[in-house]
């Protein structure tokens, strides 16, 4: 439901976003995205932060389901050195009927978005039904603390962040839900940036 806050958070992502990309995430989103080909996915695109470090290799569905979110992206396609072909939907990960995407994409992309989606596991269930046999899931991510009081502490300021944070839940444990959906991680970096995060390449168990 779009709210005061919602609408605040989504005007001043950009802005908000613009210290953590430059100390901790823009070089990891580069290094995930830029050598990906083929049918790409990527689930809650926002203002379409990602889409100049797609190669031209790459066909990307961006899916979004905020219009304030999906009309700062058209405009970001705009822009110079954009080289994939990018298409934008407004829809949800959860709006789509069941078997709608079964197999398509030889890539899903999730960039801070896990946080937010309703009914994580159940969603991220369905994204593992969206892959080909061989396809991978790619996640930047913050994920609740392994140190119970840190993570007692994000679960205390959670509902205040998720007001002014579009929705973003601080205490998810995003690595475990991925584990139980039934994903295996290739690779993947924990790193802190203010909290803990992982940046992984997934594939289906
Ligand atoms: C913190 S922003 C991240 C945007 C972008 N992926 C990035 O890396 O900067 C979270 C995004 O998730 C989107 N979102 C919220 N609910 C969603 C859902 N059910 N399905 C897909 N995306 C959703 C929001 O509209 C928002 O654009």
């Amino acid at each position: 439901m779009q709210t005061i806050f919602t609408r605040l958070f989504e005007n001043a992502y950009d802005s908000l976003m613009h210290l953590p990309e430059r100390l901790a995430l823009s070089e990891r989103r580069l290094d995930m995205l830029a050598g990906l080909t083929g049918q790409i996915l990527e689930i809650g695109s926002g203002t379409g932060v990602n889409f100049p470090l797609y190669n031209s290799q790459a066909e990307v569905l961006a899916i979004e389901p905020s219009i304030g979110m999906v009309e700062q992206a058209r405009k970001s396609l705009e822009q110079s050195g954009i080289r994939a072909k990018i298409k934008i939907v407004q829809s949800g990960v959860n709006d789509k009927p069941e078997g709608y995407f079964t197999g398509q994409f030889d890539h899903i992309v999730c960039t801070l978005v896990l946080c937010t989606i309703p009914h994580p596991l159940e969603n991220l269930r369905r994204i593992r039904s969206w892959l080909k046999p061989g396809g991978r899931l790619h996640v930047l991510e913050h994920i609740a603390a392994k140190n119970s009081l840190v993570r007692s502490a994000q679960t205390v300021m959670n509902p205040v962040w998720s007001t002014l944070a579009g929705g973003c839940n601080l205490n998810r444990p995003t690595d475990q839900y991925l584990e139980e959906a039934g994903f295996v991680a290739e690779k993947v970096d924990y790193f802190e940036f203010g909290l803990p995060f992982i940046a992984g390449v997934y594939r289906s168990s």
